[in-house]
């Protein structure tokens, strides 16, 4: 008679048992969809390297914002794609602009549903960096800071409930907090994409937001994917210049560094599951090579347990479907 083996873990995955001890669950509440908003459309357009996603007109936006809300997703963060690039990206602070009439109509017409603005410039500059350039033709940080500051207060005005700078630029959260809170904006908080490392991961979202830089790379600004210490660094910075979340992004490839952002920071700590992470998985099942509505949940699961408050995701509809 063999005592071996005593410990037995399967006891704990039978039945109900698995449930009733699951660490980890991803619920609707964590769930941000992001919305590409574009000026020059007057129908949905599915984006081709993006099965199921669309950029839509302002009026679809307002349609589409409030059948996720009434799916129970909790935010929406939006993207502009503007009727005109120039080299300062001026229709990123317009009154007018794409993402500042989307987010007036949205707060208007969909209850209970936050909005959260991408602010970036990249998909207003017509050279498509994060910032304008300087002679040399590299990105002028501290320059860039004086239009960051225009950005937040303009999709402030219009609404907004939360900023998301985006562009890795130094100092860029603590001038947009002083620009808002010196406009009167001192609720509007700063959700920031602290850790963003340079990655070939947002290809399919250059496409949606027609926003691929036209010469160089955006290495000069955003992180090295070969380094997680100095994601703690950005971390500190963006905590001291006080934004109220801190964000990694991509999210896959870089869940040892969303623990590290973890553990060492009490602020919400977000996730973006990005472009490229969704095309893999719809791009494979497509092929029948693995299927999208399980390996979607399956890194959703992972990404919050990695330590992700919540999660920007393509798969936001799909999932609050199911959950
Ligand atoms: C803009 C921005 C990018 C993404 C979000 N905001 C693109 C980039 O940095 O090139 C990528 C999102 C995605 O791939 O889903 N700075």
């Amino acid at each position: 008679m063999s005592e071996f083996p005593t410990r037995r873990m399967r006891r704990l995955r039978r039945g109900g048992v698995r449930d009733l001890v699951e660490e980890t669950t991803v619920t609707s509440d964590d769930l941000v969809a992001p919305l590409f908003v574009d000026a020059t459309a007057d129908e949905p357009r599915e984006i081709h390297s993006m099965p199921d996603v669309y950029r839509y007109p302002v009026d679809g936006t307002v349609v589409r914002a409030g059948e996720l809300r009434d799916l129970g997703v909790p935010a929406v963060i939006l993207f502009g794609v503007p009727e005109e690039k120039n080299e300062q990206g001026t229709r990123a602070w317009a009154d007018d602009g794409v993402v500042q009439r989307a987010t007036r109509r949205v707060k208007d017409s969909v209850d209970d549903l936050l909005v959260i603005t991408d602010l970036c410039m990249c998909e207003y500059t017509d050279h498509g960096h994060c910032g304008v350039l300087d002679d040399e033709g590299n990105v002028d940080n501290d320059a860039t800071l004086a239009y960051l500051r225009n950005i937040a207060v303009s999709q402030a005005e219009a609404g907004a409930d939360i900023v998301a700078p985006s562009g890795m630029m130094d100092g860029a959260v603590g001038a947009i907090r002083e620009s808002l809170d010196s406009h009167g904006y001192d609720g509007v908080g700063i959700l920031s994409y602290s850790v963003k490392y340079a990655s070939g991961f947002y290809g399919p979202f250059r496409d949606a937001a027609d926003s691929a830089p036209s010469f160089g790379h955006r290495r000069g600004y955003q992180m090295n994917p070969a380094n997680a210490r100095i994601a703690s660094e950005e971390a500190r910075l963006d905590v001291q210049e006080g934004a109220d979340a801190l964000m990694v992004k991509p999210a896959l490839p870089y869940l040892d560094v969303l623990r590290r952002v973890r553990e060492q920071n009490d602020l919400p700590v977000f996730a973006y599951n990005v472009s490229g992470e969704y095309a893999m998985i719809r791009a494979a099942d497509e092929k029948g090579w693995l299927d999208a509505e399980e390996t979607a949940l399956e890194s959703l699961t992972c990404i919050k347990r990695a330590g992700a408050d919540a999660v920007i995701t393509y798969f936001a509809d799909d999932l609050a479907r199911r959950l």
